[in-house]
């Protein structure tokens, strides 16, 4: 076991780590662990834009930015955070232009602008292009300038390093963050990383889902070791349904598509938006687009020989701009599907997009262990945290957006922390607990694989927990888990070596998938309203008095070793609006 010591240590390279890497390594010697390559991370799957109330090609304002995020966010958003946000956004995107990220450009030079859904003119006239973009490369492009810019500043990365446990220690009877224990992919070896300031960075969660637009590495390490340790996850039964997803697989077909003019439609050809949203149509909030064409499917009208999926159409835009614009997703609709987009409705279906909730934090990224306490030296920022911006429903752009204003805090925010405050004494062999972990796995003569309880746990969640859900659904959720955590103490990996052995790292994976997993259908089960991305057809209607609220969720084990989720709830910050009837 080697031990290292840094002041500020980030997990997870992808965007908000990257930035928050940028900052930190100016004020504190700082290391990045990421389980990938830095460029492999999945915020270079994000296509369409960035949000920020530029107004370089229309009228807009940031207080018209945080009205849609609190809006699109079904209420649930905090307001104060919400309003960070969209201020920060103005000069989170000049940063990136003055770090050389290579945006589209107006006639005059400007940075271009496009409509993305939920973004919208005064309260909701009209929607108003308010997402900055780099073709649909916009999160490749980020990945790639945050990346130059960390080579720039000398960032120490430690590549292909699997965090796998969070090191607390008790002072004065306060618990303080310790360092990390990680996994080196390559070697098998086992590293302390000891640390006065770590900022969780890691990701998301989608791959409990079967038809996702994530990558196949996103398990929620980050959420599912905080948990473990201890920590509270909020609002985990978000989980947000990107509506254009490629019919069966999942892969992303961005919003920017109908930013640019594409039109769903159904079997009949009929533009179907218009019955649900009159104003913002094909631009309405994810989860009211994505509702809507699963309604259109139930009712029949769906396409395809079994009616399970609707169109988007680009047949109306010109080949050019489709070109300029949308050069990516048009080319997965040849390769995936052998489609001509300029003149075939492309197939797509909702896909498991995004995860609202995670580790709950303050504006400054430092993570809570309820409404007010904070965890001293942790700090979380990007999809693995909760700050609340996103609410019960992000609009689409605000993820690069958040990454960029909320990493670049906490990777301050953490790196003061660290000049302000000593180490904490390591805990009493500090890799006790991965060691046992991996051994344990390495050494199974169980009969059970990864890949058919994940396979068994993405089918149950898409079946259950998915677009619309019931108390029925939501209990078969909650048992297909229990008893595939059952089979999980069976699981067995292949792979007994210890170089590059990514079996075993897939069976640490899987179970921290099932952990969370089990707290989205807890969660839901919980929240008998609907709200955003959470729709219960047996409690159609958001329910303000009941639910307004962040669900906070425990892990809890009690004397005799049984694990319990505790559900807690915390209040929403309330600023300037008031919840309203949501329509687009
Ligand atoms: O549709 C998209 O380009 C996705 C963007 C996002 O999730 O923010």
């Amino acid at each position: 076991m080697q031990i290292h010591k840094y002041d500020t240590v980030i997990v997870g390279a992808g965007g908000a780590g990257m930035r928050a890497a940028i900052e930190a390594t100016k004020r504190s010697r700082t290391a990045v662990l990421t389980k990938l390559y830095p460029t492999r991370s999945h915020t270079g799957a994000a296509q369409g834009g960035m949000a920020a109330a530029l107004a370089n090609v229309e009228e807009d304002n940031w207080e018209w930015h945080t009205f849609d995020t609190v809006k699109g966010g079904d209420y649930l958003v905090d307001q104060d955070a919400a309003e960070i946000l969209a201020k920060e956004a103005i000069d989170a995107v000049l940063d990136l232009e003055k770090m050389g990220l290579p945006f589209n450009r107006t006639p005059e030079g400007n940075i271009d602008q496009r409509r993305f859904g939920g973004h919208t003119r005064s309260h909701g006239e009209a929607a108003v292009r308010r997402a900055c973009y780099a073709a649909d490369r916009t999160g490749h492009m980020i990945l790639q300038t945050l990346y130059q810019n960390c080579v720039k500043e000398g960032v120490e990365f430690f590549n292909e390093f699997y965090v796998l446990d969070l090191l607390l220690n008790e002072v004065d009877g306060v618990k303080k963050t310790a360092g990390v224990v990680a996994y080196e992919l390559a070697t098998g070896e086992i590293h302390v990383f000891q640390a006065k300031a770590v900022i969780f960075a890691s990701g998301g969660t989608g791959k409990f889902f079967k038809v996702t637009s994530n990558a196949h590495t996103l398990t929620g390490d980050g959420q599912a070791v905080a948990y473990r340790r201890g920590l509270p996850l909020e609002d985990m039964e978000f989980f947000q349904f990107h509506p254009t997803g490629i019919w069966r697989m999942g892969i992303l077909l961005t919003e920017g598509a109908r930013g640019e003019g594409g039109i769903l439609r159904n079997k009949d050809g009929e533009r179907f938006m218009e019955k649900y949203a009159p104003v913002m149509k094909d631009l309405a909030s994810r989860d009211v687009v994505s509702r809507a064409i699963y309604t259109e499917i139930r009712e029949g009208r769906g396409c395809g020989p079994e009616g399970d999926h609707v169109f988007l159409d680009l047949t109306h835009l010109p080949p050019e701009q489709l070109d300029a614009k949308l050069p990516d997703i048009t080319e997965f609709a040849r390769t995936y599907l052998g489609i001509e987009p300029y003149t075939d409705p492309i197939p797509i279906q909702p896909t498991a997009h995004y995860a609202m909730g995670g580790i709950p934090t303050n504006v400054m990224g430092e993570v809570l262990l309820d409404n007010t306490t904070v965890v001293p030296g942790l700090y979380a920022a990007g999809e693995v945290a909760c700050v609340s911006v996103h609410g019960a429903n992000r609009l689409g752009t605000n993820s690069l957006l958040d990454i960029n204003v909320f990493g670049r805090r906490s990777g301050i925010a953490a790196a003061e922390y660290a000049s302000a405050n000593d180490y904490v004494e390591l805990p009493e062999d500090p890799a006790s607990v991965v060691e046992e972990m991996v051994e344990s796995l390495r050494n199974s003569t169980g009969t059970e694989r990864v890949t058919e309880i994940r396979k068994a746990l993405q089918e149950t969640m898409d079946a259950n927990a998915m677009v619309f859900r019931t108390e029925a659904t939501l209990k078969q959720a909650v048992s297909d888990i229990a008893e595939l955590k059952e089979r999980y103490k069976n699981v067995s990996v292949q792979d007994k070596g210890k170089r590059f052995n990514t079996d075993l790292l897939e069976a640490v994976e899987l179970g921290n998938l099932l952990d969370l997993a089990e707290v989205l259908a807890v969660s839901a089960l919980a929240r008998k309203e609907s709200r955003g991305g959470h729709y219960r057809e047996d409690y159609p209607t958001r329910d303000d008095i009941n639910f307004m609220r962040h669900t906070m969720a425990y892990r809890e084990v009690a004397a005799d070793g049984t694990v319990n989720i505790r559900l807690d709830y915390k209040p929403v910050v309330q600023t300037r609006y008031q919840p309203m009837e949501r329509k687009y």
